[in-house]
């Protein structure tokens, strides 16, 4: 399997995504204004790995300032990072981790801030290797045998610590010989299930078909995919699920012709703040994302571009959302409150 990112001597090395499937690159990071520029632009992604590589981002930050590393500077350092893409609630989540590591270690003289800072990212990389792991084997429960899935986006190894989350369902159900073949859309328009789930899946010897996304619904109409699993970037307390923008239309497609659409995601997905869907704020991209590809212009000089990278998927869609703490069904509110609480 892939390492999506990592920590050494003080340099954040991360797998170069912007390159898949044509080179494995690798791009090493020394400060927070490296990382926030490779989360900006994409060179990792996928709401988990953003969220390490931030924590990451704080360390060889707080490292790059050395004697400067004031408290102010410290949150400069937070900010920075916070601004880097608005969806995935697992930044802020891992950034507010890290801030009150940051307290609990000045609050104790501040002599091991360096080493507990470093500590707490570590921390949130391996419990995020650990949930993939654990959510991909109670997900591959609800997998029928002799499973054709149907995947939107890149939710595998590459957009967590490891493993995957809907990846991660895909490849603990396929160890256990249930998986026919996982149709991958491609994901316009950045083509995460073209470049990144194709190439993931293949890696692993898993039959993989990619598909345009307007491919989905024909299939599904004809009886050829039996369940599919997505990731979120953030799961608001009612369920709704802000997934990679054309996630909802699946969901709606899925619905229409009887085939069980299942969200996966960690707990540190889930933001029990945001009463509904409608409160998420959704990235809008750069119009070059729909108006080129490879460099090449497609649409004409001038046209009016809209790049919403999410959409809100309504929870009446979601038949069922699985984390590494079980498996939450409707009523949403209910479930997801039991599981954040750990009970
Ligand atoms: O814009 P991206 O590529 O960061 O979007 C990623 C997704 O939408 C994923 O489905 C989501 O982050 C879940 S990743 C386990």
């Amino acid at each position: 399997m892939v390492e999506t990112v990592g920590y050494e001597d003080g340099v954040v090395r991360m797998l170069d995504q912007r390159r898949l499937p044509a080179e494995t690159a690798y791009l090493s990071c020394r400060d927070h204004h490296q990382v926030a520029e490779a989360i900006r632009d994409m060179a990792i992604r996928g709401a988990p790995a953003i969220g390490v590589a931030a924590a990451l981002g704080i360390v060889v930050g707080v490292r790059s300032l050395g004697a400067d590393a004031t408290p102010a500077a410290f949150d400069a350092i937070c900010d920075e990072l916070a601004a880097t893409r608005p969806t995935a609630v697992n930044l802020f989540w891992a950034i507010a981790r890290m801030r009150e590591r940051h307290a609990r270690e000045r609050a104790q003289g501040g002599t091991r801030l360096a080493e507990g800072l470093l500590e707490e990212a570590l921390a949130i990389q391996a419990e995020d290797l650990a949930a993939c792991r654990r959510m991909g084997d109670l997900g591959a429960a609800l997998i029928p045998d002799g499973a054709r899935l149907l995947t939107h986006c890149n939710a595998g190894a590459l957009a967590t610590a490891g493993y995957g989350t809907a990846l991660g369902v895909v490849r603990s159900a396929a160890r256990e010989g249930k998986v026919r073949l996982v149709y991958a859309d491609e994901t316009r328009p950045y083509l995460q299930g073209a470049r990144l789930t194709a190439w993931e899946l293949m890696q692993d010897g898993i039959p993989t078909t990619l598909i345009a996304d307007n491919m989905a619904g024909h299939l599904m109409a004809r009886g050829e995919v039996d369940a599919v699993v997505v990731g979120a970037d953030r799961i608001a307390r009612n369920g709704d699920v802000a997934n990679k923008i054309g996630t909802y239309t699946v969901a709606v497609l899925a619905k229409e012709n009887g085939v069980p659409f299942y969200v996966a995601a960690p707990v540190s997905t889930f933001d029990l703040a945001t009463a509904t869907g409608a409160d998420i704020p959704i990235e809008e991209r750069a119009p070059q994302e729909v108006t080129h590809h490879g460099g090449r212009r497609l649409a004409p000089e001038g046209v009016g571009v809209r790049n919403p990278a999410f959409d809100v998927t309504p929870h009446r869609y979601v038949t069922a959302i699985v984390c590494e703490r079980g498996i939450a069904r409707p009523p949403y509110t209910e479930s997801l409150a039991r599981l954040a609480a750990g009970v």
